[in-house]
């Protein structure tokens, strides 16, 4: 059998890992763009479809359309169904009285989960329900989908979580933050930063787009296991990275955003 060396990272039209619509959320585990981009480019044909069952943030699915293959993804991650529909809108800018709207907009939406105030500091689930009620009530799909990412963000960052594990994780180095924030004007901090995510998911979509996705089908079921799931259609090409750790630590390491997603704490 012939072996072949190969770097991933220049296999590709793609030109670097962290490349547009690919870097925009930190999902544990995920595909560098070039390593199904190197299956596609060499084995499929047109008019294949791409499977794969542990899609996770949904590389494999961005990826199939800059090659126009139809694919279908499955996770038990119920975050997939949200991600994946940033490939589908359109990188136009926002009304520019957005962060306003949002400012002013009723707090109604609180997540329905007992341990909330122990992720979150009083002082800040004002702002946060206000973004979230606005985004679960008021805000067009088009908004909702440029809104998904900057929220997530928010959510984490006026949290006790530690944004640089993937793991839900309330360390020193978090509370330190909570703590500064605190004592800083953390609504204007907030609105700033909602503001500068919202650009810079406008940025990676419109560098997603100058790679030419094309319009494909696909099929996405997302919160689904595996073991109980049948394909309806066949495929062609699989390509997947199985689940390193428990099933379980994939949801927890997503947990704080899900339950501002709505999900509630039975189904979680
Ligand atoms: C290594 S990650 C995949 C990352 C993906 N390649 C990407 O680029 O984002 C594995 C995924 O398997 C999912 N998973 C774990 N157990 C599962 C199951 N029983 N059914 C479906 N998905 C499962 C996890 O939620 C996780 O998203």
């Amino acid at each position: 059998m012939k072996t072949q060396e190969i770097l991933f990272r220049k296999t590709s039209a793609i030109p670097s890992p962290n490349f547009g619509l690919f870097s925009l959320y930190k999902y544990p585990a995920k595909f560098i763009p070039q390593v199904p981009a190197f299956v596609m480019e060499n084995y499929a044909k047109k008019g294949m479809r791409v499977f794969d069952p542990f899609a996770g943030f949904g590389t494999v699915g961005y990826t199939a359309r800059l090659y126009g293959l139809d694919y279908e993804l499955w996770d038990l991650n119920p975050l997939l169904k949200h991600l994946h529909f940033l490939c589908e809108i359109e990188p136009k800018p926002l009304d520019k009285s957005l962060v306003d709207k949002i400012k002013a907009h009723p707090q109604e939406f609180l997540p329905n989960w007992r341990s909330l105030s122990y992720w979150h500091p009083e002082a800040f689930l004002p702002m946060l329900s206000k973004a979230w009620t606005f985004y679960h009530q008021t805000a067009d799909e088009h908004t909702k989908g440029l809104l998904l990412v900057p929220l997530l963000k928010l959510t984490k960052h006026f949290s006790y979580a530690d944004e640089k594990l993937h793991k839900l994780y309330r360390s020193k180095h978090a509370k330190e933050k909570v703590e500064r924030l605190l004592k800083e004007d953390y609504q204007g901090l907030f609105f700033g930063m909602l503001e500068r995510e919202i650009q810079k998911t406008l940025q990676k979509l419109s560098e997603y787009q100058t790679l030419g996705p094309q319009k494909v089908k696909s099929t996405v079921k997302a919160g689904v296991d595996v073991l109980e799931e049948d394909l309806k259609e066949p495929v062609n090409i699989l390509i997947t990275s199985p689940p390193y750790l428990q099933a379980q630590e994939y949801i927890r390491s997503t947990k704080l955003e899900l339950f501002w997603l709505g999900y509630t704490e039975n189904y979680i």
